[in-house]
């Protein structure tokens, strides 16, 4: 189709002529894939942000499970990682801590991998673990811990004990737009993932702190600020401050060079996001991963071959603030693909020691009458109220819902 409208251009249609931006982006996607080596890769560990680039900034994502050469490099990105974890247990060396580990599970996700589920090794349980180590080596400040919060937020497995460093960190930015922006992106996506109000402020912030640093040309700094800039204006909301954004864009233009690069890696992983209108934020939802794609996982490495995934992960939440009770719980649940709601209530709680419920058989299916020791009570007129986050009301019961990844279902104790 490109091509045919590329006829039509030609033919005097401008309505169908990309923009100089559009073509911008086009160029800077072909530099990204011309530097890599004769292994399919970047090279110096830059795997995760190469792909990361090229799944926002090509429409509905660059990689294909048809398409080899595509393949091979997300391979690639999971051999560099896999020769990592083999070497450093838990990933235990300044090379890999924090926001390095971020940025290549962020790659995962966007390329449909699941991130709990890597070649048997759970990369979230070592990202938390290392998030809850911070500060240690390089991941002492709030740039690399946005990383790790995006990575956390786009698989789905982010809760306030992993985000609260960045509201809490708002407005004192050590790394002036740069990390303002990242701040605002990895909160954004905390907000629109999981409904979460007490990250708006700190958002409200970041966002003033952009704009009250714009320059006179519409940047916001060199190529690798403004890249981010603008990104975290589209992570905050798509549709405002279009003229400013666009301004910021076309210095990002103009700032190209002849072979198509912004500079190298991390600046297109920078740049190209912001020319497409999207952000880190949006990995969680690249198009290409909502169908179901055959992914480059398999349980054994080096890979060789292609498999389906077989499991997906979501969360679940509890919450109970009404009647004396003061339950707030998130879990974090793994199971195989197609497992109704129940069904994975059932796996969560054979798994951890803290999660707990009770339901009954009726004609309609199971009706849960009890969570965390907390039952539903006529007399009050409590019930088990199912919600998808922020607030929408399942229109199913538990064995009718199916969860899908990176949902986050709520069990909150409502009144009637
Ligand atoms: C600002 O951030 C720096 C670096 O993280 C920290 O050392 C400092 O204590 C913070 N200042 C305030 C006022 O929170
Ligand atoms: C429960 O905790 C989450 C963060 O983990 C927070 O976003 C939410 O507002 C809390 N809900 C209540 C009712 O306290
Ligand atoms: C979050 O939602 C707002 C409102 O729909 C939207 O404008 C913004 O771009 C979204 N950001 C992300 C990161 O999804
Ligand atoms: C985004 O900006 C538009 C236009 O300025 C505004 O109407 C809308 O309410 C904003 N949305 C959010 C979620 O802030
Ligand atoms: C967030 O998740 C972690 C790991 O699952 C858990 O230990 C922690 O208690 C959770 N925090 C909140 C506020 O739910």
């Amino acid at each position: 189709m490109r091509g045919f409208y590329a006829l039509l251009c030609t033919l005097g249609f401008t309505i169908f002529c990309p923009s100089d931006i559009d073509k911008a982006r086009e160029k800077g996607i072909r530099w990204l894939l011309k530097d890599r080596n004769e292994d399919w890769g970047w090279g110096m560990r830059s795997e995760g942000e190469a792909i990361m680039a090229l799944q926002l900034a090509d429409g509905d994502g660059w990689y294909n499970s048809k398409r080899p050469s595509t393949v091979a490099s997300v391979k690639e990105m999971n051999l560099v990682l896999l020769a990592a974890i083999s070497n450093y247990p838990g990933l235990d060396t300044a090379a890999w801590y924090g926001g390095k580990l971020g940025q290549f599970i962020n790659g995962l996700v966007s390329t449909c991998q699941d991130p709990a589920n890597f070649y048997d090794h759970n990369l979230i349980e070592l990202l938390m673990n290392q998030m809850n180590n911070f500060p240690k080596y390089y991941f002492n400040q709030n740039f690399a811990y946005s990383w790790a919060v995006l990575a956390l937020c786009n698989s789905g497995a982010i809760n306030e004990t992993y985000y609260e460093r960045l509201v809490d960190g708002a407005g004192n930015y050590t790394f002036g737009v740069d990390e303002a922006a990242i701040s605002v992106i990895a909160l954004s996506c905390v907000r629109n993932r999981t409904g979460a109000a007490d990250v708006i402020p700190a958002i409200n912030t970041g966002i003033q702190y952009i704009l009250t640093n714009i320059k006179p040309d519409g940047s916001f700094g060199n190529q690798y600020t403004t890249g981010l800039a603008v990104q975290a204006l589209y992570a905050d909301n798509k549709s405002s401050r279009k003229q400013i954004k666009k301004k910021a864009q076309l210095t990002l233009v103009a700032h190209q060079q002849p072979d198509g690069s912004f500079g190298g890696v991390t600046a297109a992983n920078q740049v190209l996001p912001a020319l497409a209108g999207k952000s880190y934020a949006d990995l969680g939802d690249i198009k290409i991963c909502q169908k179901t794609t055959p992914p480059v996982t398999t349980t054994q490495a080096p890979p060789t071959t292609t498999t389906t995934p077989t499991q997906l992960t979501f969360t679940i939440q509890v919450v109970a603030n009404i009647e004396g009770h003061s339950e707030n719980q998130s879990y974090y649940v793994t199971v195989p693909i197609g497992s109704s709601l129940y069904d994975s209530m059932e796996i969560l709680q054979k798994r951890v020691s803290d999660f707990s419920f009770k339901a009954k058989d009726t004609s309609l299916g199971h009706y849960i009458t009890e969570i965390n020791g907390i039952s539903e009570d006529p007399d009050k007129r409590t019930y088990w109220q199912i919600l998808k986050a922020p607030d929408t009301p399942l229109q199913v019961g538990v064995d009718g819902y199916i969860p899908k990844p990176r949902d986050v279902i709520i069990f909150r104790l409502s009144t009637y």
